[in-house]
């Protein structure tokens, strides 16, 4: 078996700040890549920075509105220059508005629309070329891309989530089969119902909640620190011969 161990890597986690992301980059971090986590917010871009630099001295935190191409061009070049190539690429940043379909606003739909599936596009397209670029770390180049439970089922008031979810797992098979020749594995996560800042008002809505325990075999949300063994797997040369796949991390939510 090829190590799990990610010394010498460069890795970009987007919407690395809080959640999910920096649960993904903890576990990045501590399997010794220099990660780079974006978000918009500087402070919780500082305050996930301090506790990623205690695991490996090297991750750094930029600003980065994913909806900004230009931004994302600058935001590869500025890695490229610091640390060298990027080896892997965690397309994790992602919002969702919850509205009924008959009301969903058309700025509400590109928000959605432009944030968790055009922008996961322009970002794998902009990091190819590094991530094609074996010649300082010898690491097959990686995008794991996180998808959702909405990939799969419908949800009353999720249309445009569910759009962009499905989205990304049709275009992590075809990214993952045209750059298969290149030596970039991409795979996807499906995370289920996870304890972060996004499921908050789901949280606090007793019945929703409840269906939501109901419904989880395992009976409970996940924490985002659960995400990472499969990303670290993913990202690693253990998965070298593994691309086009969409792994839950559900609990049994999707098994049931
Ligand atoms: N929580 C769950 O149960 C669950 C389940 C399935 C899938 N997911 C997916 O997992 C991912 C992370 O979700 P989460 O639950 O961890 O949510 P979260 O706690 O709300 O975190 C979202 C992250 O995305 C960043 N972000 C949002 N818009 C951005 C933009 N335009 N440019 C750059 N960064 C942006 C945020 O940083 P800033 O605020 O600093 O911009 C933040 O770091 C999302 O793709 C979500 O759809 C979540």
């Amino acid at each position: 078996m090829k190590t799990l161990k990610l010394d010498h890597t460069v890795a970009v986690v987007t919407g690395g700040n809080g959640g999910i992301g920096l649960g993904i980059a903890k576990g990045l971090a501590e399997a010794g890549a220099a990660v780079v986590i974006t978000g918009r917010d500087a402070a919780k871009n500082a305050a996930a920075l301090q506790v990623l630099q205690r695991l490996q001295p090297n991750c750094r935190a930029e600003i980065c509105d994913i909806r900004d191409r230009g931004a994302i061009q600058q935001l590869f070049r500025q890695v490229r220059e610091t640390l060298g190539p990027v080896d892997i690429l965690v397309n994790n940043a992602g919002i969702a508005i919850g509205t009924p379909p008959e009301d969903i606003s058309e700025a509400d739909w590109d928000a959605v629309l432009d944030t968790n599936l055009k922008s996961v596009f322009w970002c794998c397209q902009d990091a190819f070329a590094d991530l094609q670029d074996q010649s300082v770390s010898g690491h097959p180049g990686k995008i794991i891309n996180i998808a959702s439970l909405y990939s799969i089922f419908g949800g009353a008031r999720v249309a445009s989530y569910s759009a962009s979810k499905g989205g990304i797992v049709q275009m992590t098979k075809a990214l993952a089969v045209a750059w298969a020749p290149n030596e970039i594995q991409v795979n996807a996560i499906i995370p289920g119902w996870i304890d972060t800042d996004m499921t908050q008002a789901v949280q606090d809505d007793p019945p929703f909640y409840k269906n939501i325990l109901a419904r989880t075999p395992a009976g409970r949300f996940g924490q985002p620190e659960e995400l990472a063994g499969a990303a670290v797997f993913l990202a690693s040369q253990s998965a070298n011969f593994v691309t086009g796949v969409i792994l839950p991390v559900d609990g049994g939510y999707s098994a049931g």
